[in-house]
C-alpha cells in the first residue's frame, strides 16, 4: 500500500464525496454509537459539518415485530439527512422484513451491522458473530438489498480474531450482494475497542473491492482523518468516540482538507453553546427530566480536558433540571479564559489514555 500525498483544495466542492448513489458534502461521517447518537447528537454533528449520520444500532427482530421503542429510535429530523438507519439481523427473512418496515420511514438508506462485539448480540448470532459465517452474512445483505427501497451499506470489523482476518473476503461478498459501500472498523471482534486500530486492514479492503470503502477506528483529531485517508486511500472516514461532546471534530476535518492547515479547536463558550443546543433538542424530543438524565454522559464529555472540570462534573451530575444544568455549565465556562482548548487525547498514540467510553453491555436495542 503506497500512501498518497494529501493536497488541500479550498473549493467547497473539493470536500464532496460520492458514496454509491449518495453525494456527501464531506467525507467525515458520524459513526453509529449506541446510547449516544440519538437525533439530537446527529443533528448537531450535521450542523458542524458531518457528511452523513447513522442511527444507533436497532434490532432487526424488534423492527420486524414493529416494536414502538425501536421505531422511536429510528425517527429523525429532516436536518439530519443524509441519514441511514442501522440494524442487525440474524437471518435473511427477518432482515428483509425489517428492511421493508424501516424503508417506510424514508431514511436515505439502511446499514447492516456486522461489527457489534457485545455478548448478548453475539449469543443470538447477530453483529460480529456473522463474520464467522460469510455465506449467511452475504444472504442477509442480498435479502436487505432486495427488500429495501433505499441504498444499503454494511459496517463490519476486520474479522473475528487475529487467526481469522477475513475482511477482504467479506467485503467482496457484500459488494457482490449489492451493498453500496462498506465501512471497515479496523479491529477484530476479540479486540473490542482496545489497542490501536489496524488501518492497514482498511487499505487491504480498499485495494480489493470496487465499491467505496469507509475507514473507521481511532480518528481522534482532524489530522488522524487525513492520515487515515492518505494511508489507506479510503473514500471517507467514520468518527465515533471523538465526536461525543465535541461535534467540532467535523468542521476541523473539513477545514484541514480544504485549507491544509488545522483549524483552532473550539473555545469553552462554543462547547457550552453546543451542549445547550443538544440538551434543548433532547428535551423537545423526550421531555426535560429524561433528557437531563440522558444528557449527563454528554455533559461530562463536553467539559473533558477543561481546567477544573473534575470538580464541575461532581456537582453537575446531581442537577435535575435543564436550566440548572445550563446555569452551572455557563458559570463554569465563565470562569475560564475563552481560548481554544483542544480535546485531551494525543494525536499519534490515541489509545494511551484508554477509551473515552466503552459501549454499554446492555445497550437499549
Ligand atoms: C459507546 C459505543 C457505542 C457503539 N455503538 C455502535 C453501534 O450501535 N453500531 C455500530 O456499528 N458500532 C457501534 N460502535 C462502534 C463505533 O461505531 C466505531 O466503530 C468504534 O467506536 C471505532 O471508532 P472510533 O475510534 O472513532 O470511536 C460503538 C462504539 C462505542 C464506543
Amino acid at each position: 500500500m503506497s500512501p498518497q500525498t494529501f493536497t488541500a483544495d479550498p473549493s467547497p466542492s473539493a470536500l464532496s464525496v460520492q458514496l454509491g448513489p449518495l453525494r456527501l458534502s464531506s467525507p467525515a461521517i458520524l459513526a453509529p454509537l449506541a446510547g449516544y447518537t440519538d437525533s439530537a447528537m446527529r443533528r448537531l454533528c450535521r450542523r458542524h459539518g458531518a457528511g452523513m449520520v447513522f442511527s444507533e444500532m436497532l434490532s432487526g427482530e424488534g423492527t420486524r415485530r414493529s416494536s414502538e421503542k425501536t421505531f422511536k429510535m429510528a425517527a429523525f429530523h429532516p436536518e439530519e439527512r443524509p441519514y441511514f438507519v442501522q440494524f442487525f439481523a440474524t437471518n435473511p427473512e427477518q432482515a428483509a422484513e425489517a428492511a421493508r418496515k424501516l424503508s417506510e420511514l424514508e431514511p436515505d438508506g439502511l446499514d447492516l451491522n456486522f461489527g457489534c462485539p457485545v455478548r448478548k448480540i453475539i449469543f443470538n448470532q447477530g453483529g460480529s458473530a456473522l463474520l464467522r459465517d460469510v455465506p449467511l452474512l452475504a444472504r442477509i445483505v442480498e435479502a436487505v438489498v432486495k427488500a429495501a427501497g433505499v441504498p444499503v451499506s454494511v459496517k463490519m470489523r476486520s474479522g473475528w480474531d487475529h487467526r481469522s482476518l477475513n475482511a477482504v473476503e467479506i467485503a467482496r461478498a457484500v459488494a457482490d450482494a449489492g451493498a453500496a459501500w462498506v465501512t471497515v472498523h479496523a479491529r477484530t471482534r476479540s479486540e473490542f475497542y482496545e489497542g490501536r486500530a489496524h488501518w492497514e486492514w482498511i487499505g487491504e479492503v480498499k485495494a480489493a473491492v470496487s465499491i467505496p470503502v469507509v475507514g473507521n477506528g481511532d480518528v481522534r483529531r482532524a489530522q488522524d482523518a487525513v492520515r487515515l485517508m492518505d494511508f489507506t486511500h479510503c473514500d471517507a472516514v467514520m468518527i465515533g468516540r471523538a465526536a461525543i461532546g465535541y461535534p467540532f471534530i467535523f468542521r476541523e476535518v473539513n477545514h484541514l482538507l480544504q485549507h491544509g492547515q488545522p483549524l483552532a479547536p473550539a473555545t469553552p463558550r462554543e462547547r457550552c453553546e453546543a451542549a445547550r443546543q443538544q440538551l434543548q433538542w433532547m428535551a423537545e424530543e423526550r421531555g426535560e427530566r429524561r433528557a437531563v438524565l440522558e444528557f449527563r454522559k454528554h455533559l461530562l464529555a463536553y467539559v473533558r480536558g477543561l481546567p477544573g472540570s473534575v470538580r464541575f462534573k461532581t456537582e453537575a451530575v446531581t442537577l435535575e433540571d435543564a436550566d440548572a444544568v445550563m446555569n452551572a455549565l455557563r458559570g463554569f465556562v465563565a470562569s475560564l479564559p475563552d481560548e481554544p482548548i483542544a480535546p485531551p487525547w494525543p494525536t499519534d498514540n490515541p489509545m494511551v489514555e484508554g477509551s473515552l467510553t466503552e459501549p454499554r453491555q446492555d445497550s437499549a436495542l
